[in-house]
């Protein structure tokens, strides 16, 4: 018998959509994932276009890795807006301009609103470097190390109001060394978000029948 999956249902049992579906990617700084996400689709593994990146921090690295890729990227500098309601009505304006059905946040450290979360009902995905509901919030991969925990790893989610706390898409498990540091755990918690998090948006984009994903509402374009 082959191993256990860690995710259910398997990616290649996914059917493909259509058309390929327009993402956008917010980002706040290497954009690791979004580089990852980009290569799956042109190796042919994620039927969908990077529409759009929108950054909110001036000094992302996710802005050159977009650049190069000659995907536009779009800085919305939060310090600008006064209150989060406006950073996120910026966001979605860009969004609808670029004709964005999927909102992934690959690396985003702002809270969203129900602002965002109104303008794309159950079409906005995250990534967590933590088994969730375990250590939420900033520092995670410390906080699993701090907590002494041997197995931790990185979940992808559906976003709601509560941070980190929307249903879960996804998971990978990462073992924790006893001799791991910081960077090493982390270094390998990243490895399994680039492999996860595509597959993820994957199983999202075409929910294959009988999958307990929850099932996007609104026209593909709003
Ligand atoms: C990822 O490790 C992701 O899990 C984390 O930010 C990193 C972005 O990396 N997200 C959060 O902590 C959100 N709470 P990247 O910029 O290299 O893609």
């Amino acid at each position: 018998m082959g191993q256990p999956s860690l995710l259910w249902p398997d990616a290649d049992d996914v059917p493909e959509p259509a058309a390929p579906v327009l993402l956008g990617i917010l980002a706040s700084g290497n954009g690791s994932n979004f580089a990852a996400i980009a290569q799956a689709i042109r190796a042919g593994e994620l039927k969908a276009e990077i529409a759009v990146v929108i950054t909110n921090n001036p000094d992302a690295y996710v802005r050159q890795r977009a650049e190069q890729l000659g995907i536009p990227c779009i800085l919305l500098n939060h310090r600008e807006y006064t209150q989060r309601e406006a950073l996120d009505a910026a966001i979605i304006e860009v969004l609808k301009q670029y004709r964005v059905e999927w909102v992934i946040m690959a690396g985003w450290m702002r809270l969203v609103t129900e602002v965002l979360i109104a303008a794309y009902p159950g079409r906005i995905l995250n990534l967590h470097p933590s088994l969730l509901p375990s250590f939420k919030g900033l520092h995670a991969v410390e906080q699993a190390l701090e907590y002494g925990v041997k197995i931790t790893g990185c979940t992808v989610h559906l976003v709601t109001l509560e941070m980190d706390s929307g249903p879960i898409v996804a998971q990978a498990a990462v073992p924790v060394l006893p001799d791991d540091t910081v960077e090493s755990l982390y270094q390998r918690i990243q490895a399994q978000e680039h492999r996860l998090y595509p597959q993820a948006i994957r199983l999202c984009i075409a929910p294959p029948e009988g999958s307990r994903l929850p099932k996007p509402t609104g026209n593909r374009h709003n």
